[in-house]
């Protein structure tokens, strides 16, 4: 109430790039002071047995994890369990650094509970972020994915081997690897985004991975969980086949889905022709149905051979609900944070445990 009354209004008067940076920075301030931290979380994390969930090897206290894109440079990783996350995902990450597409880039959308998001893959790159991790990761509340995508401006072929190194640099740091196929908004999206590249892709990474039970970082061998995000524009054809994919190289599974880059399939926008007119993905309430349809669609096909973590338009726990009945395994969310405020994942834990005691009456 305060946040959607108050706080809510006067942050969303200013350019939301400079807000996003504020809000991001404030929250590495005060999740680095054990004291905050602590007061904090004990009030927004919840941790109950009934939420908790597993995704591959990985144990979650609660299903609702921070999307990509949040944190691209590693800047407040302790501030998500502090709010009450289960997961996080950071990134994406690129080999090497890169500044993004031109400013602004990113624009709400306040009718349609959405954001036209252009960012275009701005982070500090894959060496840079694993010295952060390092420095500022040593204790951890929470799973963390570190997300990985190309670097702007490769050809097709220096693509996949630009995953490795960054895979390479990031994955003795990450809990899981997510591999970023379809960010919508760089140079030559459409052709990571093909399901040759990702047969490529998913070659060399499980090469490194199942080489003699995983590869050798300090020593020891170790085996980690990937998944591959996928866009929600991909067609259901090429879908089966990135699931069939999945299945041959046995990864543990797939992040469905990215931002919106086919604005055709939105049946109506509430915003402004001008409020729409910027290039860029859309997230929030327009992607849910798509994203749900795509969840069933994979559980249909893989049945529980993929760990499946669904995002796109998560608001309420109501939402996450319908997500894990299509099929999700865990979530992911964004832009229901933006516009919900730091009591949001505390709220949607409680009601998923209020719609759980519903259902449990229901049977009873
Ligand atoms: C500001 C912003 C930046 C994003 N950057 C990335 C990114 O770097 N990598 C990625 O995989 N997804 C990125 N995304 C997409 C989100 O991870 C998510 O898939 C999408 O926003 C849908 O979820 P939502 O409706 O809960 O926001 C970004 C989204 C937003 C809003």
């Amino acid at each position: 109430m305060l946040y959607k009354k108050i706080l809510r209004p006067i942050l969303f008067k200013t350019d939301p790039e400079k807000i996003h940076h504020f809000v991001i920075n404030m929250l590495g301030a005060i999740s680095v002071v054990r004291p905050f931290y602590f007061l904090i979380k004990k009030f927004l994390f919840i941790d109950d047995p009934r939420l908790h969930v597993k995704l591959g090897n990985i144990e979650l206290k609660n299903p609702v994890g921070l999307s990509a894109g949040f944190d691209k440079d590693i800047t407040a990783p302790l501030a998500y369990p502090m709010l009450g996350f289960g997961f996080a995902e950071l990134g994406s990450i690129t080999n090497s650094a890169q500044p993004g597409n031109p400013k602004p880039r990113l624009w709400r959308l306040p009718k349609d509970n959405g954001l036209i998001v252009y960012y275009g893959l701005s982070n500090c790159g894959s060496l840079e972020a694993a010295r952060k991790i390092k420095k500022k990761m040593q204790k951890r509340d929470i799973p963390y994915g570190i997300s990985i995508a190309v670097t702007t401006g490769l050809e097709g072929k220096e693509m996949a081997d630009d995953y490795v190194r960054s895979f390479l640099d990031l994955y003795e740091l990450a809990d899981y690897i997510t591999l970023n196929v379809s960010c919508p908004n760089v140079a030559k999206c459409d052709v990571f985004a093909q399901v040759s590249f990702i047969e490529e892709l998913l070659q060399k990474i499980m090469n490194i991975v199942s080489a003699q039970g995983g590869p050798v970082f300090s020593g020891k061998k170790i085996k980690k969980d990937i998944f591959i995000k996928i866009g929600p524009d991909m067609s259901y054809e090429d879908l089966d086949k990135v699931i069939d994919l999945c299945l041959k190289y046995e990864i543990t599974g797939i992040v469905a889905t990215n931002l919106i880059k086919n604005r055709s399939w939105v049946k109506k926008f509430e915003s402004s022709p001008e409020q729409l007119n910027h290039p860029g993905g859309i997230s929030g309430k327009h992607l849910q149905d798509r994203s749900n349809k795509i969840i069933s669609h994979i559980r249909e096909r893989a049945g529980d051979k993929l760990k499946i973590i669904g995002v796109g338009g998560i608001f309420t726990a109501e939402d996450v609900y319908v997500k894990m009945k299509a099929g999700a395994d865990a979530v992911q969310m964004i832009t229901g944070f933006i516009y919900g405020g730091p009591l949001t994942i505390r709220k949607i834990n409680k009601g998923l445990l209020k719609i759980l005691e519903d259902k449990e009456q229901i049977k009873n």
